[in-house]
């Protein structure tokens, strides 16, 4: 049976409009939290193959997605080029060696041997390839190189981006030493993704807005697509997705050979349409907040479907699903795309 996923990052008819939600395996499902609990704590699961790959599934089966996404994180990229972090239970991640200077970024291990360090990754995508449905598609995922660098730099989360803007614009060239040094390892990374049997790519850039306008190419923007151009000359059957977080103003300088452009939903799905729908599929966009109401849910389902059509369409969230969502109404999200788009 071909998967309609599949099918629909290509463009091509398929009988409706398929479905998944970014961070679908995750907090808001008491399952996963009882995974969590047993696993101790987040990179324990990270690093559990069996683990990792129950709650990859419990998505498809008790929310009704079309795709699983292979559950990991972006993290696990710097962690195995040397860096050492952790998650501290209410603040997010941490590196406790962030990156200030060349030698920093030198003694980090690159290519395929950071990238061969990843098995557990790939462990737990030929686990999970073992068990679930042939209809539905795995996606597999990497951070963009700029995202990755911003916790490399900052050495945490940050809602100012100092550390990594004082580099870009006092030190540039360190900065595209990173980048260039996080690029080749995620190249490798993504083929062992895709040899381990992944379906489709997803690159999240979370932090894109971060960049202005006229720096988004240079500082992000072109090691997405040079890491597109890489799998796309081995592997074109595989359809790669780029997730720019909030650059509408960029709509108009977007290239690159890769199928489908993930709308976030800071970005109006008709200009997302105008400025790139006939030359990529898009995926998106309701406003993840919209899921703790079923009637807002519904009313922003029914405009998505206007706006697109049914045609070369991938219904998602425009950013992730928070913890405190009810299960209820994710089921609904996943219902009413379903519905509106006629399956
Ligand atoms: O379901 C899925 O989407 C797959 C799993 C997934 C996770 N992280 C699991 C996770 C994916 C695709 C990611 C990517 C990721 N990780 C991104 C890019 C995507 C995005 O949301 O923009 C980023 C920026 C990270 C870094 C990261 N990981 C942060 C900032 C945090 C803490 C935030 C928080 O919610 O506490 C994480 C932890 C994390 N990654 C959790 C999950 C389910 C929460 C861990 C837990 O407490 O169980």
């Amino acid at each position: 049976m071909g998967k309609i996923f599949v099918d629909a990052c290509f463009g091509k008819e398929t009988p409706y409009t398929p479905v998944w939600m970014m961070r679908q395996a995750g907090r808001y499902l008491p399952e996963y939290m009882a995974v969590r609990a047993k696993a101790g704590n987040f990179l324990n699961l990270c690093h559990n193959p069996a683990q990792a790959c129950e709650v990859t599934l419990q998505p498809v089966d008790i929310v009704g997605v079309d795709a699983a996404i292979l559950f990991s994180d972006i993290l696990v990229i710097p962690d195995e080029m040397g860096m050492d972090l952790s998650f501290i239970k209410g603040e997010g991640p941490k590196f406790s060696d962030p990156i200030t200077c060349d030698a920093d970024i030198d003694r980090l291990l690159g290519g395929d041997e950071a990238a061969s360090k990843l098995t557990y990754v790939f462990d737990t995508i030929k686990l999970i390839k073992e068990q679930l449905s042939e209809d539905k598609a795995l996606i597999g995922f990497t951070g963009a190189p700029w995202t990755l660098a911003t916790y490399m730099i900052e050495g945490q989360g940050t809602k100012t981006y100092n550390v990594c803007k004082k580099m870009m614009y006092s030190n540039p060239e360190l900065l595209h030493k990173i980048l260039a040094k996080v690029t080749e390892v995620v190249k490798l990374y993504m083929e062992k993704q895709i040899q381990a049997g992944i379906d489709v790519v997803q690159i999240f850039d979370s932090w894109a807005a971060a960049i202005e306008t006229e720096k988004y190419d240079e500082f992000s923007w072109k090691y997405m697509v040079e890491i597109a151009d890489y799998l796309k000359s081995k592997y074109p059957h595989v359809p790669i997705i780029m997730f720019p977080k909030g650059i509408p103003a960029f709509l108009d300088k977007v290239y690159g050979n890769f199928d489908v452009f993930g709308v976030d939903w800071s970005t109006p799905m008709a200009l997302a349409k105008e400025k790139l729908g006939s030359k990529y599929v898009l995926q998106g966009n309701m406003e993840p907040c919209r899921l703790y109401s079923k009637e807002a849910t519904t009313q922003a389902v029914e405009e998505i479907q206007e706006v697109m059509g049914g045609k070369r369409h991938i219904f998602n969230l425009g950013h992730g699903i928070l913890p405190d969502v009810p299960v209820e109404n994710a089921k609904h999200f996943i219902r009413e795309c379903h519905r509106v788009s006629g399956k």
